[in-house]
């Protein structure tokens, strides 16, 4: 598949291949009919859906992000428009995929240019990540809290977390969600697959 990247835009890793080879199979298994994208980046894995036959939209917060994606599918039927999360977004899917960013949100951290110059980078450094996956952490609560309102009722949502993160968030949401850890594949920086259903 070919796909324009741009330094502006996340580009697609090798765990964006392994959430769009699971998200093709769950579709076809569970006969999804609509699926989005959230944080489509270069629209790598609404491309890779669409190439199998599925009806797909894609969204994401970053302009650059959309004007990108909607070249690289250009001629297709996909629509890709820009959200914060689902401010944008008008329907029920059956499926929706997110990888979210490392940081918790779009953007680089100007913090972190900082930090890589100081003589205090090791103590700054392992601050400035707990705050990151604090903040990681409740981009993704925040994610899964508002998506309940947009899968239909036999639905999935389809995430990447790390397992850490999976154990704090499961509590939290355990009266809206059954969670299923999906990958048998190892990606490199720890990252499961999990699928949330609504109860
Ligand atoms: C890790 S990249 C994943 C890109 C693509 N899905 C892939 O796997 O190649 C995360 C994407 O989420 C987008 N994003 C960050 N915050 C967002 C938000 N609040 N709403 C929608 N998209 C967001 C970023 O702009 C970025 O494109």
């Amino acid at each position: 598949m070919k796909i324009k990247t741009s330094l502006k835009v996340s580009s697609p890793k090798e765990h964006s291949q392994l959430m769009a080879r699971i998200a093709c199979k769950m579709a076809k298994e569970k006969k999804y009919k609509k699926i989005l994208d959230m944080g489509t980046g270069t629209g790598y894995i609404a491309l890779a859906l669409y190439e199998k036959g599925f009806k797909v939209e894609a969204c994401d917060i970053s302009p650059h992000s959309v004007e990108l994606a909607r070249e690289n599918v250009k001629g297709k039927e996909i629509p890709i428009f820009q959200s914060d999360l689902f401010t944008g977004v008008k329907k029920k899917y059956d499926l929706i995929l997110f990888n979210p960013p490392a940081s918790g949100a779009a953007g680089e951290n100007p913090l972190s240019n900082f930090i890589r110059k100081t003589r205090l980078r090791k103590p700054l450094a392992a601050l400035f990540y707990i705050l990151k996956s604090r903040k990681r952490f409740q981009f993704i609560l925040n994610f899964l809290r508002q998506a309940k309102n947009f899968i239909n009722s036999k639905g999935r949502v389809l995430i990447y977390m790390n397992p850490g993160e999976l154990r704090k968030i499961e509590p939290k949401l355990k009266q809206d969600y059954n969670f299923v850890r999906i990958n048998h594949e190892k990606t490199a920086n720890n990252l499961i697959i999990v699928a949330t259903e609504l109860k």
